[in-house]
Parts: C-alpha cells; sequence; structure tokens
C-alpha cells in the first residue's frame, strides 16, 4: 500500500470513532434543553441543569430546581425561616405544571412542612385534585411522607418582633379601626370607611426583596415544557392569603405547544391579570418571547403604574426574554439561563419599562 492509501484507510478507520464523540444533532436554530428562573438564584439554574443531564424528565428539574431553592431560602423569600405572617408563621406556596398533559399541582398557606413544590409534585401524582391548601395541605403532605418541622427561624422571628415594635407597619389592611396605618390589629371593619377608596393600588410601596419568588421553565431536549414557582410570599401578609405563585396561569405557566412563562412581585395585583398565561398566549400567535413579557407588563400598567413584577418568557424552540416593570427601588431584573451554548449558568439582567 502507497503511503497515501494508507493515511485514507485510517481515516476510513477513525471516521466512525469521530463521528461517536460528536455531540447528538440537532434541529437547526434550536437551542434546547433551556433552564430559565427568576432572581440571579445560580444553583436553582444548576441543580435543574444537571436533573436533566443526569436523565430526569423536564418536571424532575423544576422540582429539583425550586426545590433547590427552598433549602437555601433564596433571597429569604423561599423556603421555611422568611417572610413571617403578621402572627410570626412562615407558609409556602408553590406549584408546578407539566406543559404536556397541562397537569398541575399546587399548595397554597401551606405550614410547618419545608419542601412545598415536593409536595405539589406530589399533588400531580397522587390526587386527581389541582390546589391543596392551608392546614389540609400540610396533612396530605405529612401522608406522602413529608416530615412536619417549625418553620420559624431566628431570622423571621425578628423580622417579626421588630415589625411588632414599629406598630405593625407596613401591614395589608384597609378601612379598619384601629387605623392600620398607625396601630396594629386586631382590626375591625370600619364601617364609615367602607368603599370610599381612600387607597389604592398606586399608593403601594413595596421593598422588592419582600416578593421574591422562584419561578422556573424548563425546555427539554424533545420540545417538552415544564413550569413552577416556589415562595413563602410576602411580609406580613394577613393569615389566609394566597396570591399569584401556586395558580396556574398567574404565578407560572407551561404549554409544549405555545411555551412557558413565570412571573414575580407584587401577585396580590399581578394574580388578577394571570400573566403567566397572557404570555404563553402571545406566544402561541409568534410574538417574540421578550415582547410576550412587555406587553403583558404594559396590561398590568395601565391599572398599577407603579407596580413591582416582572415576567420571564421563553417559546417552543428555546428563545427566552424576560420584562419588568419600572417602580421606585427596582429598574432592572435579574434572571438566569443556562443552555447548550452556555458552560454554566448565566446571569442575565434586563432594564425595566
Ligand atoms: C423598639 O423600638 C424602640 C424605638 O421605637 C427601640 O428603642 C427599641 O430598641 C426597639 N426594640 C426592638 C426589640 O427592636
Ligand atoms: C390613588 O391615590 C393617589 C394618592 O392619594 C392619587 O393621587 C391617585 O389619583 C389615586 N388613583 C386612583 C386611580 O384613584
Ligand atoms: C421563538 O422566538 C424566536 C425569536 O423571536 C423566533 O425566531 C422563533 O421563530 C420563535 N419560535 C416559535 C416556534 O415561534
Amino acid at each position: 500500500m502507497g503511503r497515501s492509501t494508507r493515511w485514507v484507510c485510517r481515516f476510513a478507520l477513525l471516521l466512525p470513532l469521530l463521528l461517536l464523540l460528536l455531540p447528538p444533532q440537532r434541529a437547526a436554530g434550536t437551542q434546547l434543553p433551556l433552564v430559565i428562573n427568576t432572581w440571579a438564584f445560580r444553583r436553582a439554574a444548576e441543580t435543574a441543569w444537571n436533573t436533566l443531564q443526569a436523565g430526569g424528565s423536564e418536571l424532575d428539574a423544576v422540582e429539583k430546581g425550586c426545590g433547590q431553592c427552598e433549602i437555601e431560602q433564596c433571597d429569604g423569600s423561599v423556603g421555611y425561616g422568611g417572610s413571617p405572617d403578621e402572627h410570626g408563621e412562615t407558609t409556602l406556596d408553590a406549584m408546578i405544571m407539566d406543559g404536556n398533559t397541562m397537569q398541575v399541582g399546587a399548595v397554597a398557606d401551606l405550614r410547618r412542612i419545608k419542601n412545598a413544590i415536593g409536595v405539589a409534585r406530589k399533588v400531580i401524582q397522587h390526587t386527581k385534585h389541582t390546589l391543596l391548601v392551608g392546614e389540609s395541605a400540610s396533612l396530605f403532605a405529612e401522608s406522602m411522607g413529608f416530615p412536619s418541622e417549625d418553620l420559624t427561624t431566628q431570622t423571621s422571628l425578628a423580622i417579626y418582633l421588630k415589625w411588632l415594635n414599629q406598630s405593625c407597619q407596613p401591614n395589608f389592611w384597609k378601612n379598619v379601626i384601629p387605623d392600620a396605618s398607625k396601630s396594629c390589629g386586631p382590626y375591625k371593619r370600619d364601617k364609615e370607611l367602607n368603599n370610599k377608596g381612600d387607597w389604592n393600588d398606586s399608593q403601594r410601596r413595596i421593598n422588592d426583596h419582600n416578593h421574591d419568588t422562584i419561578g422556573m421553565i424548563v425546555i427539554g431536549e424533545t420540545g417538552n415544557i415544564a413550569a413552577g414557582t416556589s415562595t413563602n410570599g410576602a411580609k406580613h401578609k394577613i393569615q389566609g392569603r394566597v396570591w399569584d405563585s401556586p395558580v396556574a396561569g398567574a404565578g407560572a405557566y407551561a404549554d409544549s405547544t405555545a411555551g412557558g412563562a413565570a412571573a414575580t412581585g407584587d401577585g396580590d395585583i399581578m394574580m388578577r391579570f394571570l400573566p403567566s398565561y397572557q404570555a404563553v398566549e402571545y406566544m402561541r400567535t409568534g410574538v417574540d418571547p421578550t415582547m410576550a413579557c412587555q406587553k403583558v407588563i404594559y396590561r398590568i400598567q395601565n391599572y398599577a403604574p407603579e407596580f413591582f413584577g416582572a415576567v420571564i418568557c421563553a417559546n417552543t424552540t428555546g428563545s427566552y426574554g424576560a420584562a419588568c416593570n419600572k417602580a421606585p427601588g427596582f429598574t432592572q431584573f435579574h434572571f438566569m439561563v443556562y443552555a447548550p451554548f452556555l458552560n454554566q449558568p448565566s446571569e442575565h439582567i434586563v432594564d425595566c419599562i
């Protein structure tokens, strides 16, 4: 054999080996899988990504990713030991949604159980229901094997005592006696003030770190979309309060034929507009993910110009974006992205509109 023929032979032998080493081919233009989550919750994105890489499903990834934040108590606004309510207790809200089957599992006002999104997943797996609340949700969790634990920590106790010492300011009451802007409860309805409209949403002034939520969208390599949320709500909330996070279409939404979205911010306002559902519906009609997020922010702006909130959006081909509403002390929103073209979770920042 001549020298050049030998080389050709060697190359012919090597070729199948080289092909084996190349990554699997993806359809042109896709950037899947994708993990995207609210705020700079880096380890949540990493955990979700690693779950996918280990062969887990999109739902597994959302559950483990958001669960990571519950363990880390991300920003004090997810998991135990944060956002004590007006009686000093920490309660949790979470939801998880399967964009293939449109099944949702959710818990709200969950007490004494740390892994709220784990319980939400069990609602899908072991019940025919969608949303369980309060003490009954805790009993369900215990029956599913979740330990019952006190969610109070030194930190949450200190937040609560400081608030008591400052005449329970701020709080979420209006039109009551004694005057809620000056004193603690118990409050009673003030018949004189009833419906006088002496208070409106544009007067809300809320520190952003009182309202962080992890919202996450995961799109697998074959286009399955899952989304979820987990939060401990707002500091000093009235007992029994449920906001957007555990409500499908409000806190998060996933439809593998259209896209996924998740919201964070002042959920009491945002939940009235079903922003996650609306963003997914925009993307269904071909609207770019960033535009879809912006359009839902603009719609809420019409009613609450200074609301605090942000939305993340991803379409079925793995393009993504986010938008936030400019409010006092809130001009930029941070979110995390993990995709094949990144070798680690990457923090993105968007200017609020
Ligand atoms: C309660 O507030 C007063 C001032 O209003 C302050 O002097 C005191 O240190 C506070 N106590 C606690 C426990 O925060
Ligand atoms: C809300 O309250 C502010 C301050 O009292 C007032 O200036 C504004 O006009 C009110 N907005 C609406 C929609 O009632
Ligand atoms: C997703 O968004 C990107 C960017 O706007 C767009 O190019 C792509 O066509 C969209 N995918 C679908 C399925 O609409």
